[in-house]
């Protein structure tokens, strides 16, 4: 066994940035060694190294290389490769982060091998089961040893489903030490420029939730008042790939003068984020990094799993019909930017989370 031993998991994009800051407060921890394994579950260059290396990220110890499939088939591989690392390895413990496939199958395989569990950004709740990440979300938590958590929803989320409080921390958001750590490296990119934008003068749309981008209808309703905005200001729109197939049956977000991007690295997103005038966006992660930022937010859903993003932050619900997404917009537009930074996104939650972590495991 190794008994100093901890083993990240990461696996698909909003994986990286949360890994990025443990393992740079891991290494400077000579009690503890680290460990990464990439299951592979997002490959392109786009979607993964390029984060790896603008973040500084070590080259992962294992590479799993599972690729896209089905639900069943994505999570059942990445268990069935990972297992005898782990029997192999028999790491102290096993972190995974988030809610994506990688991270409920890692967790899966650890402890029913018996090896401790950590979950980061755990006991958020959209209490809709019909998003995969929900399902893995609850699961996760289910099944883990320590509960990070970033925000004092998913305390209660927790402490009501009946998780002992001794295994609840709230350390804050690791995503949030990560933007703040590259801040200045984005602003030097002078994305603004790059696009011949001007500070405040665009909006910026992602969009790659299976239930808005696999439907073309709920597709084209989402964009449409998308598409009146963009008679008002440019709007980019960085494509997810999964978004890339919808887009093409419909073809008409060019032509209607949204601008379509590959997908952007870690730091060219985040300038342009910094300066746009709003944000529109299926993303859980960047409700919380424009909550951050000061930049408001229009969330193409009808729930959050991250509500401090509303109550304290810059982020609306704008749902998803035309009136409902039209009306936020019109309000975010409207409104003076306010909002306050939820308490201890301040840049030193991966230091918090490896403190816990060399108290219990250091040797
Ligand atoms: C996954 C996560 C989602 C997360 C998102 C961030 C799950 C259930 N979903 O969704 O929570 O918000 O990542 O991006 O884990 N593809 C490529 N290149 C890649 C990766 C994927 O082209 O590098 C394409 C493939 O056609 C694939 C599709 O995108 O089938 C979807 O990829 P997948 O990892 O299954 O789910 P995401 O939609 O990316």
């Amino acid at each position: 066994m190794n008994r100093n031993e901890i083993l990240m998991i990461a696996g698909a994009r909003p994986n990286f940035m949360k890994i990025a800051p443990i393992a740079a407060a891991l290494l400077g921890e000579p009690s503890l060694s680290a460990q990464i394994v990439h299951t592979g579950q997002h490959y392109d260059r786009l979607m993964s190294d390029l984060f790896f290396e603008q973040l500084g990220i070590p080259e992962p110890t294992l590479r799993l290389g599972v690729g896209s499939g089905t639900h069943a088939v994505q999570t059942a591989e990445v268990m069935s490769r990972l297992e005898p690392i782990l029997v192999d390895r028999r790491p102290a413990l096993v972190l995974v982060v988030g809610d994506v496939n990688s991270t409920v199958a890692g967790a899966l395989v650890a402890s029913k091998l018996g090896i401790p569990v950590a979950h980061v950004e755990a006991g958020l709740r959209s209490f809709d089961r019909t998003m995969p990440e929900e399902i893995n979300r609850m699961v996760t938590d289910v099944i883990s040893d320590l509960l990070f958590v970033s925000e004092p929803s998913g305390v209660a989320n927790l402490s009501r489903e009946g998780v002992a409080p001794g295994k609840i921390h709230l350390v804050g958001n690791v995503m949030i030490d990560t933007l703040r750590r590259f801040k200045a490296a984005s602003d030097e990119l002078r994305m603004c420029e790059r696009f011949g934008l001007t500070e405040r003068g665009y909006a910026l749309l992602t969009l790659h939730r299976p239930a808005n981008v696999d439907d073309p209808s709920r597709l084209q309703t989402l964009l449409e008042p998308v598409f009146e905005l963009s008679a008002d200001m440019p709007v980019l729109f960085p494509v997810h790939p999964r978004t890339l197939a919808g887009l093409k049956t419909l073809g008409a977000a060019q032509r209607q003068g949204v601008r379509l991007l590959e997908p952007l690295g870690y730091l060219e997103f985040l300038g342009l984020m910094s300066s746009a005038r709003l944000v529109l966006t299926d993303s859980g992660g960047i409700q919380e990094e424009t909550t951050v930022l000061g930049v408001p937010c229009v969330t193409l859903r009808d729930n959050t799993e991250r509500p401090i993003t509303i109550s304290q932050g810059t982020n609306r619900l704008g749902g998803t019909t035309l009136e409902g997404i039209r009306s936020a917009i019109k309000e975010a537009l409207a409104a003076m930017p306010s909002g306050r930074i939820p308490e201890l996104w301040d840049g030193r939650a991966a230091i918090r989370i490896v403190q816990i972590l060399v108290r219990q495991f250091g040797h």
